[in-house]
């Protein structure tokens, strides 16, 4: 029988329910201050974020946790790579670069890892990573931190691969920025999904 599509906006009450609010609301948080997840709290959100669905379970990915006095040091990788691919840069723009790396109290970096299978392809190890990196936000939002996933090319700049300590197989997936939140943004609102049912 097929679901009622009322059913999907109000899925009734109970415990389901709320999972699927919580899902639902979720919201990214830009605005994000001190403090950051506590290292128990952190590892619990990574070992749940690795419930991910995993072809042959490869665990074709890895964390990097840059907190504290560590963002220093990721900010002037940064402002490293930013000067070598923007040559005129100022002072001033090299500190706006470095503040890159405070923007939030600690920032979860998710590496794909794929490794050659006979049967999974790259792509599908790739895509365990970047479902790995919904589950930490998700994680974050449920015990009421504030998560944001960004990306750009500093992923891929050679002075930031190295600081990072990547290896030639391994990407960025995701910068995720982790604190509390300073601004909420309101929760999002229940949206029709485009389902085409087959008959
Ligand atoms: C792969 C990926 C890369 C993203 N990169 C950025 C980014 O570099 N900067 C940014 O502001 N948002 C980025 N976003 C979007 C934010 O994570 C977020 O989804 C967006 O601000 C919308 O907020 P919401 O999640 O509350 O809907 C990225 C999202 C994904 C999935």
């Amino acid at each position: 029988m097929r679901p009622d599509p009322g059913a999907l906006a109000d899925p009734g009450g109970g415990p389901a329910a709320e999972v699927l609010t919580g899902l639902r609301e979720r919201r990214s948080c830009a605005g994000l201050a001190a403090p950051a997840p506590a290292p128990d709290e952190l590892r619990a959100m990574l070992s749940a974020a690795m419930s991910a669905p995993d072809h042959g379970r490869l665990k074709p990915y890895r964390f990097i946790v840059v907190d504290g006095p560590a963002r220093a040091a990721l900010g002037d990788a940064l402002a490293e790579a930013h000067a070598e691919r923007e040559p005129s840069s100022t002072a001033a723009d090299l500190d706006r670069v470095r503040a890159k790396a405070h923007r939030a109290p600690a920032i979860v970096v998710v590496v794909a890892a794929p490794q050659p299978h006979p049967t999974v392809p790259a792509w599908e190890q790739r895509a365990t990573a970047v479902c790995v990196a919904h589950g930490v936000v998700l994680a974050a939002d449920e015990l009421g931190y504030g998560a944001i996933w960004r990306t750009g090319w500093f992923g891929e700049a050679p002075k930031v691969r190295a600081h990072l300590g990547l290896a030639d197989h391994e990407d960025v997936t995701a910068w995720i920025y982790l604190g509390t939140p300073s601004t909420r943004p309101a929760p999002r609102p229940a949206v029709e999904p485009a389902i085409t049912w087959l008959t």
